[in-house]
């Protein structure tokens, strides 16, 4: 119920009043000045108690109301709330910060859909239980194996190593592949810093490349101009969800010499011609921080198509520490390791990778029945031969919309509905300025600008999706007067 339908003014009528409890059934109105500020609440029983006093209901809402009244500010979180429902209030108004009334939060109907909250509720306890009353908690442990094999079974039998987060598989994926100083890789400009911050590491030299407009991802008609005879390495990242085109990489990467490394952090369940992302190039990195398709709290895995690589990569991964020699040195190495605890959260993640996909899959068909029926909308992209798994729902406001990004995030943020801009193009922040010019990345920069997210928490349900939608369809509406 919109917050809009249980306000009344406190110039008003207690029969009017009561007439609307009555046919709202909430139990509760809350009561404005001339301003919209929020003044009082009032309840069925405040106004039995007035009547059973000798009051009428040709009485002012104001006589009766409680002005002593608890709300609010519009963005707590759901901890907030909850830590303030019991059982004498149960509702409580959100306020603004001058005190107007915005929304109001209940036992069902909680503030803050958040972007992406992970659900932890098949066997991870009982997994992590395991590993705690077994004493195998550190990156010894089946579970950890366990983890591994997984990915390597879903992923065409490629070496599959986990590690600590996405950006060590990034790092160690381009150390073991023996990129470093002197080397040029191509990484799109619109990505999450991760990327270009471990080719950074490395001692290589980022090459900025910009996007396409329908899918976000690296351009790959604008991908030759930038090959040198230093290019060493391709970096793809499959942003939100959407595969990039990787018969086009296989065969720039073919001509040019290249190696691939797909960053595949966003896009676990994804596909491209019915094959998984992962598979098309020399490694593959995932990430399983908090708010990504399965998640381990933080985590990552990187898959090797050469298992000689993969083996390098195992001893790097481990110190540098020789698998024959214990404590003998071979490499400078590092510690990227997985603990068994956290493996064993992603082995019951994993668990229900089909399921979380075909959550995000119908989430996004639910926000593209709303957002299509406006055309200054640009719904997310699934390309020819490609499976989304709509990691995060991203979708561009278009330039000629008669509103501001901005302003609808605002607006939704009012609503308690947290939604999250695109990445900034990478070549405006100041590490990577000098890796990238400005007349190259121009599709990059426009979308940053006008492209957003919105929750996509696979425990989103209906509700609260319709919820979303009614939200947006509100707005529009509100704009259009
Ligand atoms: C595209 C991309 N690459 C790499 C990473 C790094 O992963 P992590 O946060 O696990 O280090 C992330 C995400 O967080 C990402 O979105």
């Amino acid at each position: 119920m919109d917050v809009k339908e249980v306000i009344i003014n406190q110039n008003a009528k207690l029969r009017e009043a009561l007439q609307l409890l009555d046919k709202l059934g909430l139990g509760i109105l809350f009561i404005i000045d001339d301003f919209e500020i929020l003044v009082g609440v009032l309840t069925d029983g405040d106004i039995r108690r007035f009547l059973l006093i000798d009051g009428s209901l040709d009485n002012k809402v104001k006589e009766v109301m409680n002005n002593a009244f608890f709300s609010l500010p519009v963005d707590s979180d759901n901890g907030t709330i909850l830590n303030n429902i019991n059982s004498k209030i149960k509702i409580i108004p959100l306020v603004d910060t001058i005190g107007k009334i915005v929304d109001y939060a209940s036992i069902n109907k909680l503030r803050r859909i958040s972007i992406s909250a992970p659900l932890l509720e098949g066997n991870e306890l009982l997994y992590v239980t395991d590993c705690i009353k077994t004493n195998w908690i550190s990156s010894q442990g089946k579970y950890v194996r366990s983890f591994e094999k997984l990915f390597c079974d879903y992923h065409e039998n490629f070496t599959a190593l986990a590690v600590s987060n996405g950006t060590v598989a990034l790092h160690l994926a381009l150390d073991a592949l023996g990129i470093g100083e002197g080397d040029e890789v191509l990484v799109p400009n619109l990505t999450f810093a991760a990327s270009i911050n471990a080719i950074i590491y490395t001692g290589a030299t980022p090459v900025l490349v910009d996007v396409e407009r329908d899918s976000f991802n690296i351009d790959m008609d604008n991908i030759e101009k930038h090959i040198t005879n230093k290019t060493k390495a391709i970096m793809p990242v499959h942003l939100y969800g959407q595969s990039c085109d990787m018969d086009k990489i296989t065969v720039i990467s073919k001509k040019f010499n290249l190696l691939i490394i797909e960053d595949c952090a966003e896009a676990l369940g994804s596909k491209y011609k019915g094959r998984p992302v992962g598979v098309f190039g020399d490694a593959a990195t995932f990430s399983f921080f908090g708010n990504k398709t399965i998640t381990t709290g933080e985590g990552g895995m990187v898959l090797f198509k050469d298992p000689v690589i993969a083996n390098k990569a195992a001893v790097l991964r481990d110190h540098g520490m020789s698998k024959e020699k214990r404590y003998w040195h071979d490499f400078v190495g590092y510690n990227y390791r997985l603990t068994n605890l956290q493996a064993a959260i992603g082995v019951a993640q994993f668990e229900r990778l089909s399921e979380f996909v075909n959550a995000k899959r119908k989430l996004a068909e639910i926000y593209n029945e709303t957002l299509s029926k406006y055309s200054f909308f640009q719904i997310p992209m699934e390309k020819q031969d490609t499976y989304n798994s709509y990691w995060l729902y991203t979708f561009l406001v278009k330039e000629e919309a008669p509103f501001k990004r901005e302003e609808l995030m605002d607006y939704l943020n009012k609503k308690g509905v947290e939604t999250r801009p695109v990445f900034y193009p990478l070549h405006v922040m100041p590490p990577y300025k000098l890796f990238g010019s400005n007349e190259n990345l121009k599709v990059s920069t426009d979308i940053s600008e006008i492209g957003m997210s919105l929750p996509s928490s696979v425990s989103l349900s209906a509700v609260e999706a319709n919820y979303i939608c009614s939200c947006v369809s509100n707005f529009i509406k509100e704009i259009k007067g």
